[in-house]
């Protein structure tokens, strides 16, 4: 069978913890349906900045270019976020991969599973059901725009800017995906201010056109803030640029019931990179607590890209078993929960085994 080379990037905190499991789950669905892995590590992040002083060594950069996949865990460090004057930063190694790699949608799906509805904080009535995919445009916008700070401190700046092909590309790619959901594309945008979000708006209806079963609305981002745990079931697919899609997709998070459930997926005309939606969560670092499920529905995500559907779909169910068998960690479970690796191995065991009595 088909070799597949795929880059693994643990980075910081509970980066290399969740990643582990990941990687060990992803060996025995290559042994079960008989796939050839080979995987690759490097360093990114925090951890390579101490090692080399680069938060993305080139050697890491090839690495990844060469990859038909990258797995990476999180990425920060408390001894860089508490000194605004760092001027080498873990955050930039990430950005620099993504820029480098051309990763220009991170994908970001939200959904909740009927054992955990009570987990959220937000009311039953309200989640159940909740189904959406963000489409997050990932190397544009203020996070890529001119940077600036005068000597003395006293202003700075970033420029957002958006160019046709930014938007069209990503465009395409919400508009598809909503043709094989409900059908139905919501730009969230600042038109009422941003001259960026009425490029996007205006680019979004010609796109429209193309797609005549699709239905677009517009929502200004302040009022999408308070629409997604309002009445998150309005929600199809959201298309937003880069800084407005990654405070959302966290405030999204909440209506799972954890932020360690979601996975997401970068993808770019050659390369495509899957991490968890979570950061480095420096507290938890070694403790074995971290949920390590955003981290394999990230690894299920990389199966499809890769075309592996059918793996993917069995990762999917076992990740399923555990949740509704509570076999989960603590985030989830305050009375009696399992340690990362425990999480890890019953969803290995039970790929192996249900595989198993499949093909006898
Ligand atoms: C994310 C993260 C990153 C981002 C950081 C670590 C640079 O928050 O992937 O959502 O802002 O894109
Ligand atoms: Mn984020």
């Amino acid at each position: 069978s088909k070799n597949y080379k795929i880059a693994v990037l643990p980075g910081d905190g509970i980066g290399p913890e969740v990643t582990n499991e990941s990687v060990k789950i992803l060996k025995v669905i290559a042994s079960v349906f008989n796939y050839n892995f080979q995987f690759d590590y490097g360093v990114m992040g925090a951890e390579a900045i101490f090692q080399t002083g680069n938060p993305l060594p080139e050697e890491t950069l090839e690495l990844c270019k060469n990859s038909d996949a990258v797995l990476f865990g999180a990425i920060g460090d408390p001894a860089f976020d508490n000194n605004p004057d760092a001027k080498v930063r873990p955050e930039q190694g990430l950005l620099k991969l993504r820029k480098e790699l051309g990763l220009f949608a991170n994908i970001r799906p939200i959904k909740t599973y009927d054992s955990l509805i009570k987990k959220s904080p937000l009311k039953k009535e309200i989640i159940e059901g909740t189904d959406i995919q963000i489409y997050r445009e990932l190397i544009s916008g203020i996070y890529f725009g001119e940077k600036f700070t005068d000597e003395n401190g006293e202003y700075a700046y970033d420029v957002c800017k958006y160019s046709r092909e930014d938007i069209v590309r990503i465009a395409h790619l919400a508009f598809q995906d909503a043709q094989k959901r409900k059908k139905k594309v919501t730009l969230v945008d600042k038109a009422n201010v941003l001259d960026t979000s009425r490029l996007w708006r205006k680019i979004c209806q010609e796109i429209a056109q193309e797609y005549p079963d699709v239905t677009l609305d517009f929502m200004f981002v302040d009022n999408a803030a308070m629409q997604m745990i309002l009445n998150p079931k309005h929600f199809d697919v959201i298309l937003t640029e880069n800084m407005f899609g990654d405070i959302i997709s966290d405030e999204a998070s909440v209506i799972g019931g954890s932020i360690g459930l979601l996975p997401s997926a970068s993808i770019g005309e050659d390369n495509a990179l899957f991490e968890p939606i979570h950061g480095s969560y420096p507290q938890a670092k070694g403790k074995g607590i971290a949920n390590p499920v955003a981290s394999i529905l990230s690894a299920a995500m990389l199966l499809d890209y890769l075309g592996l559907g059918p793996a993917a779909e069995k990762l999917r169910e076992s990740v399923e078993h555990a949740i509704e068998s509570r076999y989960v960690t603590v985030d989830l479970n305050a009375d009696q929960n399992y340690s990362t690796a425990e999480v890890g191995n019953f969803i290995s065991d039970y790929i192996q085994f249900s595989e198993k009595t499949y093909y006898n």
